[in-house]
């Protein structure tokens, strides 16, 4: 058992990017098993800000591995802006950045029909990433992705493009009333990367297992949340892929009894970006201070994030459905310098009280917030390192949340550097 991973636990953004950071010193392996690019992990190191869309976060410490898993949707365009990027601050990924042979991959027409989905939705809008991430995902479903082994096989390839080119044809001229596309182009785009691609391509169910049987460290980097989980979040308002602890199984293929450590990511408070039902939120002035005090502005699309105070009601049932054996607890510090500080208990719907998240829509949207007022710390937590460092009305409530929701908090993270975590 070596194998630790880090899931949200709400909307996404909880602050995955900053714990995969500051828990892999010892971790040599770093794996993504789900999403794609539309992912948004922010690391900040000595000051430097890091914001990784596709590539694992591990990627940021020289000596550790990353793999890209087969449960992953490819982008090929942001993987070599990604490396690009990396190497400004002298990173190098060379021999140390891996792409599973089974993961599927994201062409360019994947992000015109996310963005001509999103278009025809009109007020009914999910607010994606527009990185085509539905789309791909669509295809793995229905069989007709394309995958990286493909890639390496040009017949396979140009059949299989020309293949998806004459059913999306129909589609954009049809239904969007586009100009059609042209499967030479499509093969042209995706020939300038494939050569470049090689080198990365292994078969990651191999070398993951072999990694795990050999007792290496790896870490798995969950990306979006529960609540953007396909089967179990606020449906259609989700993302198209598992980021619960089953996604990490199928996205990576390691056996059920690998996880070792499976830790919950949850802010101090809530937020949530695109559209959907978010029983919490706070459209007022208490929404707008933890906006800005939390800098809740999207690390993919910089579109503000929705906020609210922390949810009980969707806290427990992530809990539930993963089986955390340990949460991480972000953004104390943006508390800070708030009077009382608000948790909701329950949600209220048609006349009754509810603890348990509704999979209807319609109930999930009609939710009305109970809130429970708790007294606020009104004192700096950032240079906190120890848990009796903290303000007494601080770690009341951590203790409050802990006994609440019957899981150790045992990470505490009070700032943007990797330095500034409580570890218990
Ligand atoms: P991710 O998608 O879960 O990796 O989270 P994002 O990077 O999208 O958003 C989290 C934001 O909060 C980033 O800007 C982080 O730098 C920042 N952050 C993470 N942890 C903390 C913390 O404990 N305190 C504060 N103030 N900011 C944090
Ligand atoms: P990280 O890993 C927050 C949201 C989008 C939209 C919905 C579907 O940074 O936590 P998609 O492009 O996936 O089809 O969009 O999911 N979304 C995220 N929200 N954090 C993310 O990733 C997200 N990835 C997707 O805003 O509501
Ligand atoms: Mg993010």
């Amino acid at each position: 058992m070596s194998v630790k991973i880090i899931i949200g636990a709400q909307w996404g953004d909880e602050g995955k990017g900053k714990l995969v950071d500051a828990l892999s010193e010892n971790v040599e392996i770093v794996v993504r098993y789900q999403g794609g690019a539309n992912a948004g992990h922010t690391v900040y190191i000595d000051g430097k800000k890091y914001i990784l869309h596709l590539i694992p976060g591990g990627i940021l410490r020289k000596n550790v591995q990353c793999v890209i898993g087969n449960g992953v949707v490819f982008d090929p365009e942001t993987f070599f802006d990604e490396l690009e990027f990396l190497k400004q601050f002298n990173i190098f990924a060379d021999g140390r950045l891996f792409i599973s042979n089974r993961a599927h991959v994201i062409f360019p027409y994947h992000k015109l029909l996310d963005k001509l989905k999103e278009d025809a939705l009109k007020n009914n809008k999910i607010g994606t990433t527009g990185r085509g991430i539905g789309p791909a995902y669509s295809d793995k479903i229905n069989r007709n992705g394309i995958r990286v082994v493909d890639l390496f096989d040009r017949s396979v390839l140009s059949g299989k493009i020309q293949a998806n080119i004459d059913l999306i044809n129909s589609e954009l001229q049809l239904k969007y009333k586009e100009q059609p596309l042209r499967a030479d182009d499509v093969l042209k785009e995706i020939n300038r990367y494939i050569d470049k691609i090689e080198p990365f391509v292994i078969d990651s169910t191999r070398f993951l297992h072999d990694a795990w049987k050999a007792g290496r460290q790896i870490m798995l980097e969950g990306a979006q949340g529960v609540l953007l989980d396909v089967d179990f979040g606020s449906y259609p308002f989700v993302t198209s892929s598992n980021p619960t602890i089953g996604g990490a199984l199928t996205g990576t293929g390691l056996p059920a009894q690998s996880l070792e450590e499976i830790i919950g990511v949850i802010k101090a408070y809530t937020t949530r970006v695109g559209s959907g039902p978010f029983p919490s939120e706070n459209t007022g002035e208490i929404g707008d201070l933890l906006r800005k005090s939390g800098g809740e502005y999207g690390a993919t699309t910089g579109r503000p994030r929705r906020c609210g105070w922390f949810d009980l009601v969707a806290a427990k049932y992530a809990i539930r459905l993963n089986g955390f054996t340990a949460l991480a607890l972000t953004k104390l510090d943006v508390l800070d310098s708030f009077e009382t500080v608000q948790v909701c208990t329950h949600y209220r719907v048609n006349g009754e009280t509810i603890d348990n998240f509704p999979a209807s829509l319609q109930t999930l949207s009609a939710c009305e917030p109970v809130f429970e007022t708790h007294e606020g710390w009104q004192s700096p937590t950032d240079k906190c390192r120890k848990f009796e460092d903290l303000p007494v009305q601080a770690k009341r409530f951590v203790t409050y949340l802990e006994q609440t929701l019957e899981v150790p908090i045992k990470y505490i993270s009070v700032g943007v550097d990797r330095k500034q975590l409580i570890i218990r």
